[in-house]
Protein backbone atom coordinates (compact mmCIF):
# COMPACT_ATOMS: atom_id res chain seq x y z
CA UNK A 1 0.00 0.00 0.00
CA UNK A 2 1.03 3.51 -1.33
CA UNK A 3 0.33 6.84 -0.33
CA UNK A 4 -1.91 9.47 -1.14
CA UNK A 5 -0.29 12.78 -2.21
CA UNK A 6 -1.17 16.41 -3.24
CA UNK A 7 1.49 18.39 -4.97
CA UNK A 8 0.14 22.11 -4.75
CA UNK A 9 1.96 24.59 -7.06
CA UNK A 10 2.11 21.44 -9.58
CA UNK A 11 2.22 23.90 -12.95
CA UNK A 12 5.32 25.81 -11.15
CA UNK A 13 8.84 25.18 -11.40
CA UNK A 14 9.30 23.67 -8.16
CA UNK A 15 6.19 21.43 -8.57
CA UNK A 16 6.75 20.08 -11.45
CA UNK A 17 10.28 19.28 -10.49
CA UNK A 18 8.58 16.99 -7.54
CA UNK A 19 6.22 15.24 -9.69
CA UNK A 20 9.81 14.76 -11.65
CA UNK A 21 11.36 13.29 -8.35
CA UNK A 22 8.37 11.49 -7.70
CA UNK A 23 8.40 9.23 -10.17
CA UNK A 24 12.21 9.21 -10.54
CA UNK A 25 12.39 7.77 -7.18
CA UNK A 26 9.83 5.66 -7.39
CA UNK A 27 8.02 7.06 -4.71
CA UNK A 28 5.17 4.70 -3.21
CA UNK A 29 2.06 6.55 -4.73
CA UNK A 30 -1.15 4.97 -4.29
CA UNK A 31 -2.55 8.23 -6.03
CA UNK A 32 -2.23 11.61 -6.73
CA UNK A 33 -3.59 14.93 -7.33
CA UNK A 34 -2.00 18.09 -8.62
CA UNK A 35 -3.26 21.71 -7.40
CA UNK A 36 -2.94 25.19 -8.92
CA UNK A 37 -4.25 28.19 -9.33
CA UNK A 38 -7.94 28.51 -10.70
CA UNK A 39 -6.12 30.18 -13.89
CA UNK A 40 -4.37 26.41 -14.44
CA UNK A 41 -7.71 24.77 -13.76
CA UNK A 42 -7.24 21.76 -16.52
CA UNK A 43 -3.74 22.27 -17.34
CA UNK A 44 -1.98 18.99 -17.75
CA UNK A 45 1.50 18.14 -16.05
CA UNK A 46 3.59 15.31 -16.66
CA UNK A 47 3.57 12.60 -13.34
CA UNK A 48 6.49 9.57 -14.62
CA UNK A 49 4.34 7.89 -18.01
CA UNK A 50 1.11 9.70 -16.67
CA UNK A 51 -0.26 13.10 -17.74
CA UNK A 52 -2.28 14.58 -14.74
CA UNK A 53 -4.84 17.25 -14.64
CA UNK A 54 -4.57 20.59 -12.62
CA UNK A 55 -7.28 20.79 -9.74
CA UNK A 56 -8.32 23.87 -8.26
CA UNK A 57 -6.34 24.45 -4.69
CA UNK A 58 -9.15 26.67 -4.02
CA UNK A 59 -11.66 23.88 -3.43
CA UNK A 60 -9.87 20.88 -3.20
CA UNK A 61 -11.12 18.97 -0.10
CA UNK A 62 -7.81 17.30 1.48
CA UNK A 63 -9.55 14.77 3.78
CA UNK A 64 -8.11 11.45 3.47
CA UNK A 65 -4.80 12.37 1.73
CA UNK A 66 -1.43 11.38 3.73
CA UNK A 67 0.67 14.04 2.65
CA UNK A 68 0.42 17.90 0.49
CA UNK A 69 4.01 19.14 -0.93
CA UNK A 70 3.67 22.42 -1.14
CA UNK A 71 5.34 25.39 -3.80
CA UNK A 72 2.90 28.36 -3.84
CA UNK A 73 4.57 30.99 -2.44
CA UNK A 74 3.45 31.88 1.25
CA UNK A 75 0.68 34.02 0.90
CA UNK A 76 -1.58 30.32 -0.67
CA UNK A 77 0.37 28.68 1.75
CA UNK A 78 -0.96 30.64 4.82
CA UNK A 79 -4.84 30.38 3.41
CA UNK A 80 -4.63 26.64 2.50
CA UNK A 81 -1.53 24.92 4.43
CA UNK A 82 -3.42 24.98 7.94
CA UNK A 83 -6.86 23.58 6.11
CA UNK A 84 -4.80 20.18 5.11
CA UNK A 85 -2.91 20.14 8.32
CA UNK A 86 -6.42 20.33 10.05
CA UNK A 87 -8.04 17.38 8.16
CA UNK A 88 -4.73 14.88 9.09
CA UNK A 89 -3.15 15.55 5.74
CA UNK A 90 0.80 16.05 6.73
CA UNK A 91 2.31 19.66 5.10
CA UNK A 92 5.47 19.70 3.79
CA UNK A 93 6.04 23.39 2.44
CA UNK A 94 9.02 24.71 0.33
CA UNK A 95 7.61 28.65 1.49
CA UNK A 96 9.07 30.49 4.02
CA UNK A 97 6.06 30.82 6.24
CA UNK A 98 6.89 28.20 8.54
CA UNK A 99 10.62 27.99 8.41
CA UNK A 100 10.90 29.56 12.37
CA UNK A 101 7.94 28.72 13.58
CA UNK A 102 9.37 26.35 16.69
CA UNK A 103 6.00 24.29 16.45
CA UNK A 104 7.74 23.21 12.93
CA UNK A 105 10.55 21.01 12.34
CA UNK A 106 12.80 22.47 9.48
CA UNK A 107 14.73 19.49 8.02
CA UNK A 108 17.01 18.83 5.96
CA UNK A 109 17.59 14.96 6.00
CA UNK A 110 20.70 14.31 5.65
CA UNK A 111 21.48 16.52 8.32
CA UNK A 112 18.73 16.46 10.81
CA UNK A 113 16.28 13.78 10.27
CA UNK A 114 15.28 13.40 13.89
CA UNK A 115 13.57 16.96 13.89
CA UNK A 116 11.16 14.72 11.55
CA UNK A 117 8.86 13.82 14.79
CA UNK A 118 8.17 17.14 15.68
CA UNK A 119 5.57 17.12 12.68
CA UNK A 120 3.21 16.68 14.65
CA UNK A 121 2.17 20.20 16.76
CA UNK A 122 0.98 21.10 13.54
CA UNK A 123 1.06 18.54 10.95
CA UNK A 124 3.24 20.64 9.21
CA UNK A 125 7.29 20.82 8.07
CA UNK A 126 9.27 23.34 6.60
CA UNK A 127 11.63 22.92 3.55
CA UNK A 128 14.98 25.11 3.99
CA UNK A 129 15.27 28.24 1.56
CA UNK A 130 17.38 26.95 -1.45
CA UNK A 131 21.00 28.07 -0.42
CA UNK A 132 20.56 26.80 2.98
CA UNK A 133 20.27 23.55 2.07
CA UNK A 134 22.82 22.66 -0.05
CA UNK A 135 25.52 24.70 2.19
CA UNK A 136 23.87 22.76 5.40
CA UNK A 137 24.37 19.53 3.91
CA UNK A 138 28.49 20.78 3.75
CA UNK A 139 28.54 22.19 6.80
CA UNK A 140 27.35 19.26 8.99
CA UNK A 141 29.93 16.60 8.47
CA UNK A 142 32.87 19.21 9.30
CA UNK A 143 30.77 20.68 11.69
CA UNK A 144 30.80 17.09 13.27
CA UNK A 145 34.37 16.78 13.30
CA UNK A 146 35.87 20.36 13.51
CA UNK A 147 33.31 22.43 15.29
CA UNK A 148 32.21 25.56 13.01
CA UNK A 149 32.61 29.05 14.86
CA UNK A 150 31.68 30.81 11.77
CA UNK A 151 31.02 30.80 8.60
CA UNK A 152 30.96 33.56 5.77
CA UNK A 153 29.08 32.62 2.19
CA UNK A 154 28.88 34.66 -1.07
CA UNK A 155 26.02 33.33 -3.00
CA UNK A 156 25.63 33.20 -6.83
CA UNK A 157 21.63 32.36 -7.12
CA UNK A 158 20.11 31.75 -10.50
CA UNK A 159 16.88 33.14 -11.77
CA UNK A 160 14.99 29.87 -11.19
CA UNK A 161 15.36 30.40 -7.61
CA UNK A 162 12.68 33.58 -7.97
CA UNK A 163 10.12 31.66 -10.20
CA UNK A 164 8.76 30.95 -13.82
CA UNK A 165 8.77 34.54 -14.62
CA UNK A 166 12.11 34.89 -14.21
CA UNK A 167 13.38 33.09 -16.34
CA UNK A 168 11.69 34.49 -18.73
CA UNK A 169 12.85 37.64 -17.96
CA UNK A 170 16.48 36.69 -17.90
CA UNK A 171 15.69 34.78 -21.37
CA UNK A 172 13.85 38.00 -22.94
CA UNK A 173 15.99 40.49 -22.02
CA UNK A 174 19.09 38.31 -23.15
CA UNK A 175 17.52 38.06 -26.68
CA UNK A 176 16.65 41.38 -26.33
CA UNK A 177 20.50 42.79 -25.80
CA UNK A 178 20.95 41.70 -29.28
CA UNK A 179 18.02 43.63 -30.85
CA UNK A 180 17.95 46.94 -29.80
CA UNK A 181 14.21 47.12 -30.97
CA UNK A 182 13.20 45.14 -27.87
CA UNK A 183 13.32 46.90 -25.06
CA UNK A 184 12.09 44.35 -21.66
CA UNK A 185 12.56 46.11 -18.69
CA UNK A 186 13.08 44.74 -15.05
CA UNK A 187 10.23 43.04 -14.04
CA UNK A 188 10.58 40.89 -11.38
CA UNK A 189 13.73 42.20 -10.50
CA UNK A 190 14.48 45.64 -10.04
CA UNK A 191 17.67 46.17 -12.21
CA UNK A 192 18.17 44.01 -15.95
CA UNK A 193 19.53 40.17 -14.82
CA UNK A 194 20.67 39.98 -18.27
CA UNK A 195 24.57 40.57 -18.71
CA UNK A 196 24.76 41.69 -14.61
CA UNK A 197 24.57 40.61 -11.71
CA UNK A 198 22.33 42.18 -8.28
CA UNK A 199 23.29 42.11 -4.94
CA UNK A 200 20.03 42.54 -3.17
CA UNK A 201 17.62 38.94 -2.91
CA UNK A 202 14.36 39.56 -1.20
CA UNK A 203 13.35 42.44 0.76
CA UNK A 204 15.80 45.06 2.43
CA UNK A 205 15.80 44.38 6.82
CA UNK A 206 17.03 47.26 9.00
CA UNK A 207 20.64 46.82 9.51
CA UNK A 208 20.90 46.79 5.38
CA UNK A 209 21.28 42.78 4.95
CA UNK A 210 18.53 41.71 3.20
CA UNK A 211 15.66 38.54 3.92
CA UNK A 212 17.39 36.18 1.89
CA UNK A 213 20.72 36.37 3.91
CA UNK A 214 19.09 36.42 6.91
CA UNK A 215 17.30 33.40 5.78
CA UNK A 216 20.73 31.61 5.85
CA UNK A 217 21.84 32.25 8.83
CA UNK A 218 18.71 31.91 10.71
CA UNK A 219 18.16 28.31 8.76
CA UNK A 220 21.71 27.33 9.80
CA UNK A 221 21.36 27.57 13.31
CA UNK A 222 18.09 25.80 13.37
CA UNK A 223 19.01 22.92 11.56
CA UNK A 224 22.83 22.31 12.89
CA UNK A 225 23.37 24.23 15.69
CA UNK A 226 22.70 27.69 17.10
CA UNK A 227 25.87 28.34 17.80
CA UNK A 228 27.15 28.85 14.56
CA UNK A 229 27.54 32.36 13.39
CA UNK A 230 26.77 32.81 9.67
CA UNK A 231 26.90 36.37 7.79
CA UNK A 232 26.12 36.08 4.02
CA UNK A 233 25.88 37.91 0.76
CA UNK A 234 23.30 37.18 -1.56
CA UNK A 235 23.85 37.88 -5.32
CA UNK A 236 21.01 37.35 -8.18
CA UNK A 237 23.37 35.69 -11.57
CA UNK A 238 22.30 35.26 -14.77
CA UNK A 239 22.08 31.67 -14.77
CA UNK A 240 18.67 29.67 -15.66
CA UNK A 241 19.48 26.74 -12.66
CA UNK A 242 22.12 25.77 -10.30
CA UNK A 243 23.05 27.97 -7.23
CA UNK A 244 26.80 28.39 -6.13
CA UNK A 245 28.18 29.42 -3.38
CA UNK A 246 31.76 30.40 -1.88
CA UNK A 247 31.72 29.58 1.65
CA UNK A 248 34.61 30.29 4.26
CA UNK A 249 34.54 28.13 7.00
CA UNK A 250 36.36 29.00 10.66
CA UNK A 251 36.62 25.86 12.85
CA UNK A 252 36.77 25.41 16.85
CA UNK A 253 39.65 22.68 16.13
CA UNK A 254 42.04 22.64 13.40
CA UNK A 255 40.72 20.54 10.09
CA UNK A 256 43.24 19.49 7.13
CA UNK A 257 42.23 19.79 3.58
CA UNK A 258 42.99 17.01 3.50
CA UNK A 259 40.73 15.34 5.92
CA UNK A 260 38.08 17.59 5.01
CA UNK A 261 38.02 16.36 1.45
CA UNK A 262 37.90 12.51 2.71
CA UNK A 263 34.70 13.69 4.99
CA UNK A 264 33.36 15.38 2.53
CA UNK A 265 33.54 12.35 -0.01
CA UNK A 266 32.21 10.19 2.31
CA UNK A 267 29.04 12.46 3.44
CA UNK A 268 25.41 11.63 2.37
CA UNK A 269 24.37 13.84 -0.64
CA UNK A 270 27.78 15.33 -1.41
CA UNK A 271 30.23 14.67 -4.77
CA UNK A 272 33.18 16.00 -4.60
CA UNK A 273 34.66 16.93 -7.55
CA UNK A 274 38.12 18.60 -6.79
CA UNK A 275 41.13 18.19 -9.34
CA UNK A 276 43.49 21.63 -8.57
CA UNK A 277 43.42 22.21 -12.76
CA UNK A 278 41.67 23.58 -15.78
CA UNK A 279 38.12 22.50 -15.72
CA UNK A 280 38.18 20.25 -12.18
CA UNK A 281 35.57 21.89 -10.32
CA UNK A 282 31.89 21.84 -11.14
CA UNK A 283 30.00 24.58 -12.41
CA UNK A 284 25.84 25.50 -12.24
CA UNK A 285 25.21 23.83 -15.64
CA UNK A 286 27.06 20.88 -14.77
CA UNK A 287 24.41 20.23 -11.63
CA UNK A 288 21.54 20.44 -13.39
CA UNK A 289 18.90 17.56 -12.86
CA UNK A 290 21.16 16.12 -10.43
CA UNK A 291 20.77 15.05 -6.85
CA UNK A 292 23.82 15.88 -5.75
CA UNK A 293 25.81 18.82 -4.12
CA UNK A 294 28.69 19.54 -5.14
CA UNK A 295 32.09 20.36 -3.77
CA UNK A 296 35.03 21.94 -5.21
CA UNK A 297 38.14 24.12 -4.28
CA UNK A 298 38.74 22.60 -1.19
CA UNK A 299 42.16 24.65 0.49
CA UNK A 300 43.41 25.71 3.76
CA UNK A 301 42.27 29.77 4.41
CA UNK A 302 45.90 30.56 5.57
CA UNK A 303 44.60 33.93 7.24
CA UNK A 304 42.69 32.21 10.10
CA UNK A 305 44.21 29.53 12.46
CA UNK A 306 41.54 26.76 11.49
CA UNK A 307 40.08 27.82 7.96
CA UNK A 308 39.24 26.39 4.57
CA UNK A 309 37.22 28.06 1.43
CA UNK A 310 35.38 25.53 -0.86
CA UNK A 311 33.10 26.10 -3.36
CA UNK A 312 29.65 24.42 -3.45
CA UNK A 313 26.81 23.84 -6.46
CA UNK A 314 23.65 22.64 -6.80
CA UNK A 315 20.23 22.21 -8.47
CA UNK A 316 18.01 24.81 -6.60
CA UNK A 317 15.02 23.04 -7.75
CA UNK A 318 16.62 19.75 -6.90
CA UNK A 319 18.19 19.50 -3.50
CA UNK A 320 17.28 23.56 -2.87
CA UNK A 321 13.26 22.88 -3.06
CA UNK A 322 11.62 19.66 -4.71
CA UNK A 323 14.24 16.86 -3.96
CA UNK A 324 15.20 18.28 -0.10
CA UNK A 325 10.90 18.35 -0.12
CA UNK A 326 10.87 14.68 -1.36
CA UNK A 327 13.30 13.83 0.55
CA UNK A 328 11.31 14.61 3.51
CA UNK A 329 8.31 13.06 2.27
CA UNK A 330 10.47 9.53 1.95
CA UNK A 331 11.86 10.34 5.62
CA UNK A 332 7.98 10.93 7.06
CA UNK A 333 6.88 7.74 5.12
CA UNK A 334 9.78 5.44 7.20
CA UNK A 335 9.67 6.80 10.16
CA UNK A 336 6.18 7.87 11.12
CA UNK A 337 3.42 6.71 8.41
CA UNK A 338 5.02 3.56 7.87
CA UNK A 339 3.09 2.73 4.48
CA UNK A 340 4.65 1.52 1.43
N1 LIG B 1 12.62 27.98 -7.08
C1 LIG B 1 13.40 27.70 -6.04
O1 LIG B 1 14.63 27.51 -6.14
C2 LIG B 1 12.81 27.58 -4.70
C3 LIG B 1 13.59 27.07 -3.68
C4 LIG B 1 13.06 26.94 -2.42
C5 LIG B 1 11.76 27.30 -2.21
N2 LIG B 1 11.01 27.80 -3.23
C6 LIG B 1 9.63 28.15 -2.92
O2 LIG B 1 8.72 27.29 -3.60
C7 LIG B 1 7.53 28.00 -3.91
C8 LIG B 1 7.22 27.92 -5.39
O3 LIG B 1 8.30 28.41 -6.14
P1 LIG B 1 8.37 28.24 -7.73
O4 LIG B 1 9.74 28.64 -8.09
O5 LIG B 1 7.89 26.89 -8.15
O6 LIG B 1 7.29 29.34 -8.22
P2 LIG B 1 6.51 29.41 -9.63
O7 LIG B 1 7.27 28.74 -10.70
O8 LIG B 1 6.16 30.84 -9.80
O9 LIG B 1 5.17 28.56 -9.37
C9 LIG B 1 4.21 28.92 -8.41
C10 LIG B 1 3.14 27.85 -8.31
O10 LIG B 1 2.24 28.19 -7.25
C11 LIG B 1 0.91 28.27 -7.77
N3 LIG B 1 0.18 29.32 -7.06
C12 LIG B 1 0.61 30.57 -6.78
N4 LIG B 1 -0.35 31.25 -6.10
C13 LIG B 1 -1.40 30.40 -5.97
C14 LIG B 1 -2.70 30.51 -5.38
N5 LIG B 1 -3.10 31.62 -4.77
N6 LIG B 1 -3.51 29.45 -5.43
C15 LIG B 1 -3.12 28.31 -6.03
N7 LIG B 1 -1.90 28.13 -6.60
C16 LIG B 1 -1.05 29.18 -6.58
C17 LIG B 1 1.08 28.58 -9.25
O11 LIG B 1 -0.07 28.21 -9.94
P3 LIG B 1 -0.46 28.95 -11.34
O12 LIG B 1 0.47 28.38 -12.40
O13 LIG B 1 -1.86 28.56 -11.54
O14 LIG B 1 -0.25 30.41 -11.11
C18 LIG B 1 2.29 27.70 -9.57
O15 LIG B 1 1.88 26.37 -9.71
C19 LIG B 1 7.76 29.42 -3.37
O16 LIG B 1 7.29 29.47 -2.05
C20 LIG B 1 9.25 29.54 -3.37
O17 LIG B 1 9.70 30.50 -2.44
C21 LIG B 1 11.48 27.92 -4.47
Amino acid sequence: MGYRVVIAGATGNVGREMLNILAERQFPVDEIAVLASRKSLGTEVTFGDKTLTTQDLDTFDFAGWDMALFAVGSDATKKYAPKAAAVGCVVIDNSSLYRYDHDVPLIVPEVNPQAVHGYAKKNIIANPNCSTAQMVVALKPLHDRAKIKRVVVSTYQSVSGSGKDAIDELWDQTKAVYNPTQDVPPSVYTKQIAFNVIPHIDVFLDDGSTKEEWKMVAETKKIIDPSIKVTATCVRVPVFVGHSEAINIEFEDFLDEDEARDILREAPGIMVIDKREDGGYVTPVECVGDFATFISRIRQDSTLDNGLNLWCVSDNLRKGAALNAVQIAELLGREVLKKG
